[in-house]
């Protein structure tokens, strides 16, 4: 019996070891084929029972999204960070904060987040809704005093009307205000790249270099990409150690470690999206690469640091530059369509 169950287990190892291979060699490379289904991304991210999104949700969702009186300071809205003049991010290194404080993260983009099933860079929380009072409350942040924001809200006329169109039969609190947030974001969707119609069978929506590109992405032998940014969402929702720069430094960020203390945690953030990428450097939770070119010379030399490197990295890749090139093109097929964002108007 302990035979035949480590024959097994050496088979798993043998399966698991040439998976990654397997996979790659499983794909065909032409427009709208079969073996490529698997990143068609599903119309609209799922949502929690009870949050049905809405018409009414969303739109109020927007308008809580945009309004600055949700600030201490009264200067400051999520869009302040995440704005859809730069591709829901801030085109900054790192965030900045209530009174103009540099924070030590990047506003990550909130483009295709409600499909991920893990938030923050360090996972801290699970779903938009735990997100979205978090930097109301936060001293860096938007830095203002939960109660007394419920209690002006309950008492604004507009937003009375709002809430009760979108929640009927529920109070105005930090559940109802979450819920809302959280309708809105999971409208907030890149889809319908050139990549997309590719994938539907449109063989000239991509060019022979971004196919090329896409090809090397997945090549575990060559940009071996796929290994974390997999799935049509281009993320294994997973947490990884990829040796920048900054985790050399003195008393470096711990990410993931800081909410799972194990040890290949130390140094290890989100794997993000790379759909809309092209408009959201600068990259990294450090901000600091600012080109895709450059990020993917990062990857070529297995990244700048290498303690407690994810094991998914490659030292070294062995790409040119003409196959560099082939990947940023391809990262820039995965721009959706969007419409034009307007601003709502906010309740008095
Ligand atoms: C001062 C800038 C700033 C403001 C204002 C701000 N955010 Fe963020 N946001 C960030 C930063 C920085 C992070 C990453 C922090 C971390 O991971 O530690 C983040 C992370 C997020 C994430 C997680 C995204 C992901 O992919 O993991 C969501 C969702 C989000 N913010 C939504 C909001 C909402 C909703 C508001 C308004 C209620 C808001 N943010 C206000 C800077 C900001
Ligand atoms: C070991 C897993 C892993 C591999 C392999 C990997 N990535 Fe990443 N990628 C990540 C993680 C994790 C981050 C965020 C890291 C951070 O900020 O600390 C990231 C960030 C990025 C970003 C910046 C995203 C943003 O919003 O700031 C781009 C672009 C990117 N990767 C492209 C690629 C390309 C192209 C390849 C292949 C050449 C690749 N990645 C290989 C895990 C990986």
């Amino acid at each position: 019996m302990k035979k035949i169950i480590a024959v097994f287990f050496c088979y798993i190892l043998f399966i698991a070891s040439s998976w990654a291979d397997n996979d790659y060699k499983s794909y065909t490379f032409t427009a709208g084929h079969e073996s490529l289904k698997m990143f068609i991304l599903p119309e609209r991210p799922p949502f929690p029972t009870g949050n049905y999104p809405t018409k009414e949700r969303v739109e109020l969702g927007k308008v809580l999204f945009f309004d600055a009186r949700l600030s201490g300071d009264k200067n400051m809205s999520c869009a302040t960070c995440h704005s859809p003049l730069f591709g829901w991010s801030d085109a900054l290194p790192t965030a900045k904060g209530s009174k103009s404080m540099v924070l030590g993260r990047a506003s990550p983009t909130i483009i295709n987040t409600g499909y991920n099933s893990i938030q923050m860079w360090d996972g801290r929380k699970k779903s938009l809704e735990d997100q979205a009072m978090g930097p109301m409350a936060a001293a860096v942040e938007m830095n203002i005093d939960i109660p007394s924001l419920m209690k002006w809200l309950n008492q604004n006329e507009g937003y009375k009307r709002l809430f009760s169109t979108a929640y009927p039969g529920e109070k105005i609190n930090e559940k109802t205000v979450s819920k809302a947030i959280a309708s809105y974001e999971r409208t907030i969707v890149s889809r319908n790249s050139r990549f997309d119609h590719w994938l539907n069978g449109d063989t000239a929506a991509l060019t022979k270099e971004e196919i090329k590109g896409f090809k090397l992405f997945l090549d575990p032998n060559k940009g071996n990409c796929v290994a974390c940014h997999s799935g049509a969402n281009f993320t294994d929702n997973g947490f990884h150690n990829i040796g920048l720069s900054s985790w050399g430094e003195k008393n470096p960020d711990m990410g993931r470690y800081t909410q799972k203390p194990l040890k290949l945690m130390k140094g290890a953030f989100k794997t993000p999206t790379l759909r809309d990428i092209e408009f959201t450097a600068p990259y990294f939770h450090d901000g600091s690469v600012t080109t895709l070119s450059n990020v993917v010379k990062h990857y070529a030399k297995g990244g700048e640091v290498s303690g407690n490197l994810s094991p998914n990295m490659k030292t070294k890749l062995k790409l040119n530059t003409k196959e560099i090139a082939a990947i940023v093109a391809f990262m820039k097929s995965l721009s959706g369509d969007h419409k034009k964002t307007m601003l709502p108007e906010l309740p008095l």
